[in-house]
């Protein structure tokens, strides 16, 4: 997810364990694991109990534990040790074939693709960003963030199971999502090694999501190399669940970032002018305030969840001088972040907007930082989106719950280009930990989510044509089959 705030860096150091305890941890970690693995063997009615043994999901959690120990923090995240290590990653799957590009130095977007037999069919794309947000103040984290420990439950105050948990940055947003697409693929061509997809399916790995993703998948999606690419369907980033439903995200909010200006004339402080230009800024901000305790009731009560309404927060606020206080400013200031479903037009939006004015013709302006005018959806109804269908079957056993993202991810990027996406990382039963410290997941979720990534990647990588890939010729002639 797009950060909003760069956390605060902080010089101090993470306590040093001392190795004693590491080794008992170690022991404790070990004995765990091989409990786990004995209860993971007994599940999965598809077979793969053998094909994802003890051995290979071992080799699946240090695979993650490798990424996530590369600090690829903003502002100065290490894409090149990232761009090696996922290369490698890459080249365990066997058949999988790597291309670097660089749109923007500096910034790596690598794609790791498997060649569907079916090379004219729209492709499967799985895409996850390497960049993670800053740790924030490290005395705030119980173990490194960079460390990506393997840690018992009890060390942790929030595991919502017993199993061995993985803490750093980036675990929940979103590195192992990345590293669970590759490992499903291995599960898949384990259990088949001769296995073929019909679609071509292209892991794709973008920089810069924490910040806008401008310089990331932005570019990316305005190439000719994306043209080539020719995706039908892309996953890319959900949400944990403290519950036992996964997040299934089909749009998300869109922002308009509102700078709203008051001049009016400057005077002597001494003075009484019946408006100012701050007062008036204060009667509009008085207005927002109403009007987001109204939201805030219907968060909080349950009555709306947060992607389904309009918020808003006063991000920046600027009037006068502190070296002039004897002086009434001309000019005042505030910018709103606003986040609008996309169920709400952008009239809706202006509309809410002048409503906050309490004034016309009294020197307000209001202008946009950024404003995004419509939002793109993903339909969940087969009818109108087949890949739906393909994506529901494949989750059958699965309780999804259906939500709009609160904020931006990569997807924006591609539902524009109109193409669907699902927003879904298979993360239940695991507190929502993204941008927080400690953030962690469970071993037993993170490899439950490889076999829940094997299953969605084989449906919709084999899926048939599609009735909205077929030429009109074909469509009459599979209605007459
Ligand atoms: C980091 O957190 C600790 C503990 O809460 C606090 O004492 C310290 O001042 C913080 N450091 C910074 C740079 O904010
Ligand atoms: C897989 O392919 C190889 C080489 O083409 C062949 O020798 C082998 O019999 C195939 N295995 C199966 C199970 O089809």
């Amino acid at each position: 997810m797009e950060m909003g705030t760069i956390a605060d860096a902080s010089s101090r150091r993470v306590r040093r364990q001392v190795p004693w305890i590491c080794i008992i941890l170690g022991a404790v970690g070990i004995l765990m694991f091989e409990h786990v693995a004995a209860g993971a063997g007994s599940g999965g009615d598809d077979g793969s109990a053998s094909f994802f043994d003890a051995k290979a999901q071992n080799a699946a959690i240090h695979n993650l534990q490798r990424y996530l120990r590369l600090d690829t923090a903003q502002p100065t995240p290490a894409y090149a040790s990232a761009l090696t290590l996922l290369t490698e990653l890459c080249f365990g799957v066997p058949k999988m074939k790597t291309h670097a590009h660089s749109f923007v130095r500096g910034k790596p977007v690598l794609v790791c693709s498997i060649t569907g037999t079916d090379r004219d069919a729209p492709s499967i794309m799985l895409n996850s960003h390497t960049d993670v947000v800053p740790a924030g103040n490290l005395s705030n984290w119980d173990f490194p963030p960079f460390g990506a420990a393997r840690v018992p439950a009890v060390m942790l105050s929030n595991a919502q199971s017993s199993d061995d948990h993985i803490v750093a940055r980036g675990v929940q947003d979103m590195k192992s999502v990345g590293i669970q697409y590759l490992e499903a693929l291995k599960l898949l061509l384990r259990q088949q090694p001769n296995r073929t997809f019909r679609r071509s399916i292209h892991v794709v790995w973008v920089p810069d999501e924490e910040i806008g993703g401008v310089d990331g998948m932005g570019r990316l999606v305005d190439s000719s190399l994306f043209t080539a690419l020719n995706v039908g369907v892309e996953l890319d980033e959900g949400l944990a669940s403290p519950t036992e439903e996964f997040e299934l995200c089909w749009a998300e909010r869109r922002p308009f970032w509102t700078r709203i200006t008051v001049s009016d004339a400057p005077g002597h402080g001494a003075m009484v002018p019946a408006s100012t230009a701050t007062l008036t800024l204060v009667q509009i901000l008085a207005h927002v305030a109403t009007y987001r305790q109204e939201i805030v009731e219907q968060v909080n009560s349950g009555a709306k969840e947060l992607g389904e309404v309009v918020s808003v927060n006063i991000n920046h606020v600027h009037a006068g001088s502190a070296d002039a206080i004897n002086v009434i400013p001309s000019h005042a200031e505030a910018i709103l972040d606003i986040r609008i479903p996309p169920f709400v037009s952008a009239a809706q939006v202006d509309e809410l907007i002048a409503s906050w004015m309490p004034c016309t013709n009294c020197g307000i302006h209001v202008s946009f930082v950024h404003r995004v005018e419509e939002g793109d959806e993903t339909s969940l109804d087969e009818n109108e989106n087949p890949w739906a269908g393909v994506f529901a079957r494949a989750t059958s056993d699965l309780k999804l719950h259906k939500m709009i993202f609160p904020a931006s991810t990569d997807g924006r990027f591609v539902r524009a280009k109109k193409i669907p996406v699902f927003g879904f990382s298979p993360m239940n039963n695991s507190p929502v930990l993204l941008h927080k410290f400690n953030e962690h997941l469970g071993t037993k979720v993170f490899l439950e989510g490889i076999r829940i990534y094997a299953r969605i990647i084989e449906a919709l990588a084999n899926a048939p044509p599609l009735p909205h890939e077929l030429s009109p010729e074909q469509a009459e002639g599979e209605a007459e089959l």
